[in-house]
């Protein structure tokens, strides 16, 4: 019997930026982060005795090498975990508009996660698809749940997403302005690694998230997208200085990036409550009200055009389906 899930990718509020273990996948601090609605990628899983290895195809293409080994390597997880041996069928598609490069590990992780472990034959609490899901990568410990999510440090069993405020429907939107839909030069799992082993500023950095957990918390739970903004901005710079102050340094913001960061702070001069974040790439999203929408997109077409503007919203949480 085959499944398939479909999970939203999400976006940091607060980073993940660095793991305690990296054999596990546990990270150094607690995470928050939004779901968003318009990114997602379906899975379909389904287990075959007849099969005599792994297939992988994503978005029409059938994958081999890394791209395989990656997903073989967490379905072994899955296997473990139902006590079986038979190799399965995977078949990905990932849904961004246009070419946006904005395929994420964590809707593909908690989407396998999902599928994989109903067709294997266990039925996973969200709390166990969490976990499991980390297996994979570590932001797709949040992508399980809809809205606001976190993910907190702990053991193999403790290390799970959980639900902040899942039914985010007060206006809050994520702007995403693509830059770049180019591959990344440093991915995030080495860049963190790296940033993490040779950046002084690397302890600072922890202190600080640490320090930003509870105040973002509290301004979720408040529906304040001005501290929202504010702290997920801070967090997110101070994310990008430890890569800027690694030893050799690496940098993921283009010039075009700070256009737009500088572009936030201008308007929020003008009394717009607009604010940046900004991942291991040089895409900038943008946190705001949604009633602001049309001010700051004019202000965005005198840097970028309109077909790098794509505007999401929260999104649900992982659903699931049985096939035949
Ligand atoms: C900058 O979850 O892709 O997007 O666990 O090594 O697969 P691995 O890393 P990944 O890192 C995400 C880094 C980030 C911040 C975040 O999403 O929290």
């Amino acid at each position: 019997m085959h499944f398939t899930a479909r999970a939203h990718t999400n976006i940091a509020l607060l980073k993940y930026w660095g793991k305690a273990d990296t054999a596990i996948i546990t990270p150094t601090t607690t995470s928050i982060s939004l779901t968003l609605d318009e990114f997602y990628t379906d899975t379909t899983v389904w287990f075959d005795e007849s099969l005599t290895t792994d297939k992988f195809i994503l978005d029409n293409e059938v994958m081999t090498g890394h791209a395989l080994q990656k997903v073989s390597q967490f379905l072994n997880v899955v296997r473990r975990q139902a006590d079986i041996t038979s190799y399965a069928s995977v078949i990905s598609t990932n849904h961004v508009p246009t070419a946006a490069g904005l395929a994420s590990s964590a809707s593909a992780f908690a989407a396998l996660a999902g599928a994989a472990s109903k067709a294997a034959g266990l039925d996973l609490t969200l709390t166990e698809l969490s976990r499991l899901a980390r297996h994979g990568s570590g932001s797709a410990t949040r992508s399980v749940f809809g809205g606001f999510a976190q993910w907190t440090p702990g053991d193999d069993t403790t290390s799970v997403g959980s639900p902040l405020l899942a039914d985010a429907d007060w206006p809050i939107q994520l702007m995403t302005v693509v830059i770049n839909d180019q591959q990344k030069a440093v991915g995030s799992r080495a860049g963190m690694q790296h940033a993490m082993a040779t950046s002084p500023f690397y302890d600072l950095w922890v202190k600080t998230a640490n320090e930003q957990v509870n105040q973002m918390i509290t301004a979720i739970h408040n529906h304040d997208i001005t501290t929202i903004g504010q702290i997920a901005e801070a967090n997110a710079l101070q994310m990008h200085a430890t890569n800027m102050t690694a030893v050799p340094p690496f940098n993921y913001l283009t010039d075009k990036s700070w256009e737009v960061i500088l572009m936030a702070q201008e308007l929020r001069q003008k009394g717009i409550p607009v604010y940046a974040t900004m991942d291991a790439g040089p895409n900038v999203k943008l946190i705001s009200n949604p009633a602001d929408t049309e001010v700051i997109k004019e202000s965005l077409l005198s840097v970028v055009s309109d077909n790098q503007i794509i505007n999401a919203h929260p999104g649900p949480g992982i659903q699931i389906n049985a096939g035949d």
